[in-house]
């Protein structure tokens, strides 16, 4: 791996040479000719005197590159019957069409737009467009309930919304407006305006003050040219699940970003401009931000936004036919869709029906690639499978096989090396490396290479708090894994009170305030269960308030639905065990960690600090 060594130590011995290098790639409106400063706290602020536009280098730059005429984005939609393309020119179009229409309702540099769309070109549309004008985008998940809406709102005080009428998940029709609606009236903050994209399949009332047709509002705008930010301008937030109710407002930057992703997209993807990538997420995940939109577009590749699941859209072969019919050379999603392929054809008889020779390698995030499926997956292909492993946070892959350079063995389970720019160290809890293949905390030296986060929106202190307060000198990414022998590193699982649920990130510690919040629940505790299929699912543990009048059932029917109507379905809260008791310390704080290893069947290490021990039998007998 002489290769892949000698550029990781470029990087580590002169980072602000490697990534001014990387920089210089992409044109610049001010080329930069610092790297890098070095904030108190240890963060970096990349290329801070220069000047780009993300708009610009995924667009106009590629036009002038001369890809006007190539395919930038693929539409599929299986739920609708719809097939569509745009080219490079055809999307600028749009975009600037779409942007003009934001500055007509008085969107301007630095103003907050949320975007709460299913996977349509016009979410694409709408964040590049956003980009485009300098304004902050905020993608919510369309899974998400009102609630959640209500909180992002809150957080980034957004002057407009962008949603349509509504989504399609597999043949179910979900209105999207009233839920904005909802929202706006539970929010405290108001935006000025509601754009709504109307589709076939259903048409939103636009009766409020400020609701206002997409068609309406780019018939009358005047297309907007893309303005030059300063590289540290924050392009998004992305909001992502912490150990409270109240997500993280996570912000990424133009320049940095733009250049880490340009980089990855040759060095992790092993791709060419002009090579199809076919990304299965959602533009409400950070895979959506980086692998749908953004990197394959500053780096000239046509990418394809699906609109469908991995099963049932029609059925298991929905992936190996996007491939045939794109001629994608590089699929990424998350191993709970390739585990829902085997579920639904383990044999591969839909593979059989589609030419995917134009496949050259197939990635997963998102969760750890279980070997199970990384070997499954490699049988039925015979293509190379690779596990990476990143976060919402850093935007892109820390660990991942360096294909671009020289492909590494692969050791099912491991993520491989961590990527050029990304010094990662296993540590103690007294902050103290451990040995190789010791369990640890899997933390990165700062500063964090360019594409990570810079900040928490408007929230310094629980940048301090979440992420660099742990270990001093570095960012705990939450991760817990080791680093063998020959430096591969291993990811284990989350240390905290987030799970991944299917591929979304979720807290128990939100489920639990809210499961807390019924007036006939004392205390409660949600884990994460093992799934075959989902990867983990939560599983709940209530203690009911003296003398409530309610019976079992009603009370889990309540429960669930709570959690459904404030998260939304995705949270998949479906098994609650009302208990007499839960493990407890003497100080009467919940024994989490305890009921965690009941219900992932692992061993108990039973603390001396525990009040009761009989409650762990009592929590056996429950879960028998
Ligand atoms: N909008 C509204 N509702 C949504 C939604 C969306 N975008 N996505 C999921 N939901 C709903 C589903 O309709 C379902 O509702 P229900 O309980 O009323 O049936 C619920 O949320 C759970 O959905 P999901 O977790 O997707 O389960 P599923 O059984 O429908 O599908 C998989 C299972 C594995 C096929 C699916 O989860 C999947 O494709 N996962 C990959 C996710 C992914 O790409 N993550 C990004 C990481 S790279
Ligand atoms: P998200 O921010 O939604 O992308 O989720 C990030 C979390 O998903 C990480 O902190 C990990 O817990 C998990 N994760 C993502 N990719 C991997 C991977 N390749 N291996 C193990 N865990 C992963």
């Amino acid at each position: 791996m002489q290769a892949y060594k000698k550029l990781y130590s470029e990087a580590q011995q002169d980072p602000e040479g490697f990534w001014l290098e990387q920089a210089s790639r992409l044109d610049w409106f001010t080329p930069p000719k610092t790297a890098a400063n070095v904030r108190k706290n240890g963060m970096a602020d990349w290329f801070p005197d220069g000047k780009v536009n993300v708009s610009h280098l995924a667009l106009d730059a590629q036009i002038n590159a001369g890809r006007g005429d190539q395919v930038a984005l693929y539409y599929d939609s299986p739920v609708t019957n719809t097939q569509n393309h745009y080219t490079y020119s055809q999307l600028r179009e749009e975009v600037a069409a779409f942007a003009g229409a934001l500055k007509a309702q008085g969107v301007n540099v630095g103003d907050r737009v949320v975007i709460y769309l299913p996977m349509i070109p016009q979410a694409a549309i709408a964040m590049l467009a956003c980009a485009r004008i300098g304004a902050i985008h905020s993608v919510v998940f369309g899974g998400f309930a009102a609630h959640e809406l209500a909180v992002r709102i809150d957080d980034a005080k957004p002057k407009a919304i962008v949603t349509a009428s509504c989504g399609v998940e597999v043949n179910k029709v979900l209105e999207y407006k009233p839920i904005v609606d909802k929202a706006i009236e539970e929010a405290t903050h108001k935006p000025s305006s509601v754009i709504v994209h109307q589709r076939p399949e259903c048409t939103a009332e636009l009766n409020n003050d400020g609701d206002i047709d997409w068609k309406d509002a780019v018939e009358k705008a005047t297309p907007a040219e893309p303005v030059a930010v300063p590289s540290t301008h924050p392009l998004y937030i992305l909001y992502t699940s912490g150990t409270t109710g109240k997500p993280k407002g996570v912000v990424r930057d133009h320049g940095g970003y733009a250049t880490a992703l340009n980089f990855s997209m040759s060095y992790v993807y092993g791709l060419k401009p002009g090579d199809t990538f076919f990304t299965a997420s959602d533009v409400g995940w950070v895979v959506g931000h980086s692998y749908i939109v953004y990197g394959p577009l500053i780096f000239g590749c046509s990418t394809v936004l699906y609109e469908g699941k991995p099963v049932n859209t029609p059925d298991a072969g929905a992936f190996w036919r996007i491939i045939e019919q794109y001629k994608a050379k590089a699929v990424f999603s998350a191993p709970t869709a390739f585990r829902a392929i085997k579920k639904e054809d383990p044999d591969g008889k839909f593979l059989e029906k589609y030419d995917i020779s134009s496949l050259e390698r197939i990635y997963m995030a998102g969760e750890r690639l279980d070997p199970a499926t990384y070997e499954w997956t490699t049988e039925l292909t015979d293509k190379p499978v690779y596990d990476h492993w990143w976060q919402t946070e850093s935007g892109w892959p820390m660990c991942a096989n360096p294909v671009g350079i020289e492909a590494a063995k692969v050791k099912p389970g491991s993520s491989t090396f961590p990527v050029p720019g990304y010094e990662i160290s296993v540590l103690d809890p007294l902050g103290k490396s451990v040995d190789n293949g010791e369990e640890g905390a899997i933390c990165v030296r700062l500063p964090l290479p360019p594409g990570c986060l810079t900040t928490v929106w408007e929230d310094e202190e629980r940048l301090h708090n979440s992420y660099l307060k742990a270990f001093p000198g570095y960012y705990c990414s939450g991760d817990g894994g080791y680093i063998d022998k020959d430096g591969y590193v291993f990811i284990m699982g989350r240390t905290d009170d987030v799970i991944n649920v299917a591929g979304h990130r979720l807290s128990t510690g939100e489920m639990e305030e809210i499961l807390a919040s019924h007036p006939a629940v004392a205390e409660c505790a949600v884990v994460g269960q093992p799934d075959d299929l989902k990867g983990e699912l939560p599983i709940g543990f209530v203690i009911l308030k003296n003398a409530v009048d309610i019976t079992q059932e009603q009370l889990q029917d309540e429960l669930i639905q709570l959690v459904r109507s404030k998260i939304g379905a995705i949270a998949c809260l479906k098994t609650l065990h009302i208990v007499p008791r839960l493990p407890k310390t003497r100080s009467g704080k919940i024994l989490r960690r305890i009921i965690r290893q009941l219900v992932q069947g692992n061993e108990v290490s039973v603390p001396s600090t525990i009040d009761d021990p009989t409650s762990i039998d009592a929590l056996k007998q429950t879960l028998s």
